[in-house]
């Protein structure tokens, strides 16, 4: 069972996550299982880009980016090299370590209206 690390699961400066999860499973439903905040706005149906991530460590072990996913990825920010989109990158065998993007972050609070209040309040 492949291990994925967040690093940053609930936002900046936040302690890095472990999880094992099942070859083939995509990065969000592996977020989705532990918690990690990787937004997906169009629900893993492939048109928003809000499941946007940086694969740090593992990325070859994904499968090749689709025409489909390439051109989704267009509509993102701060797009890299190790640059894919939570819901089309499935597991293969080896590791992954896991950055989750600020775009997806953002997503994933506009997605979770009481979560962005309790930061908001503990912001002060
Ligand atoms: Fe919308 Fe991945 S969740 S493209």
């Amino acid at each position: 069972m492949p291990k994925v690390t967040f690093v940053n699961p609930q936002g900046p400066g936040s302690q890095p996550l472990v999880i094992d999860c099942k070859k083939g499973i995509s990065i969000l439903d592996c977020a989705e299982e532990c918690g990690a905040r990787v937004g997906h706005a169009c629900g893993g149906n492939l048109a928003c880009s809000t499941c946007h991530v940086w694969v740090h460590a593992g990325i070859d072990s994904l499968p090749e980016v689709s025409d489909k996913e390439n051109d989704i990825m267009d509509k993102a920010f701060d797009v890299r090299p190790e640059s894919r989109l939570g819901c089309q990158a499935k597991l293969g065998d080896d590791d992954l370590v896991v950055e989750i993007t600020e775009e997806s972050l953002r997503a994933w609070l506009d997605e979770n209206p009481d979560e962005r209040k309790k930061l908001r309040a503990q912001a002060g």
